[in-house]
């Protein structure tokens, strides 16, 4: 099965992908993770992209468009995929329709997660990722604070420096100006599934899993 997922950040589409990826035994391509493992790696695509990620902004669509078109290459990909973070503006849906033309990929599904901006940016304040085994939290819903309730490690949470409120505020920006017609082109397309996000995690996983079947 292949998935694309979009929605503003915060929104839900990493948590609910990670999800989705172990149920569907698909692996998740995560656009973000893959700019945060070159930037911490300092490789040349780390350097160009670091300061554009912590200020909010898009890194340009060629760079991006390479990175996919080489991700969507590896045999693990043939069975399915969940795209999360890609396309994010138009000239990267056409770079996308290129490569399923050039993959025969005609089928797919487009999930959209929706939230309002307000609950986003409070949202973005709380999260944080484990370092050990990057499983994402919100610190509202944690018992004991220290400890990842996925790997049981201690003092491992890390915020993600774009997620300070400034720079939500410029990502949501860039969101409402650049992938919201990205979202409205998928809307035309017939297996769209567009889900609440205010939901709780899993009732948002249920609806999605209830779709797809
Ligand atoms: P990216 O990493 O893709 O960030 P994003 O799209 O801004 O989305 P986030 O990862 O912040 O949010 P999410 O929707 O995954 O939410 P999450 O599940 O973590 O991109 C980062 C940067 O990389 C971009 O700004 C850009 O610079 C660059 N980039 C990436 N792709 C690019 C591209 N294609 N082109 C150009 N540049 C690109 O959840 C958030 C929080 O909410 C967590 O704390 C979580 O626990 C909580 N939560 C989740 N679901 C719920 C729920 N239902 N109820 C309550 N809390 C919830
Ligand atoms: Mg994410």
């Amino acid at each position: 099965m292949r998935i694309l997922i979009f929605g503003a950040p915060g929104v839900g589409k990493g948590t609910q992908a990670k999800i989705l990826s172990t149920k569907l035994h698909i692996p998740h391509i995560s656009t973000g993770d893959l700019l945060r493992r070159a930037v911490s790696k300092k490789t040349p695509l780390g350097l160009k992209a670091k300061e554009l990620i912590d200020n909010g902004n898009l890194v340009p669509d060629d760079l991006m468009g390479g990175i996919i078109s080489e991700e969507l290459q590896d045999p693990k990909t043939r069975e399915g995929f969940i795209l999360d973070g890609f396309p994010r503006t138009l000239p990267q849906v056409k770079i996308l329709e290129d490569i399923f033309k050039s993959h025969n990929i005609e089928d797919y599904y487009v999930i959209i997660l929706e939230v309002e901006d307000d609950v986003l940016v409070q949202r973005l304040s709380l999260r944080r990722m484990c370092s050990a085994c990057g499983n994402i939290i919100n610190l509202n819903y944690l018992k004991d604070s220290s400890k990842c309730p996925s790997c049981g490690s201690k003092n491992t949470f890390v915020k993600r420096k774009d997620d300070d409120e400034t720079v939500v505020r410029n990502r949501l920006s860039v969101f409402h100006g650049l992938t919201e017609p990205v979202i409205s082109h998928y809307r035309e397309y017939n297996r769209v599934i567009t889900i609440d996000g205010m939901l709780p995690v899993e009732e948002v996983t249920e609806k999605i899993m209830n779709h797809l079947s």
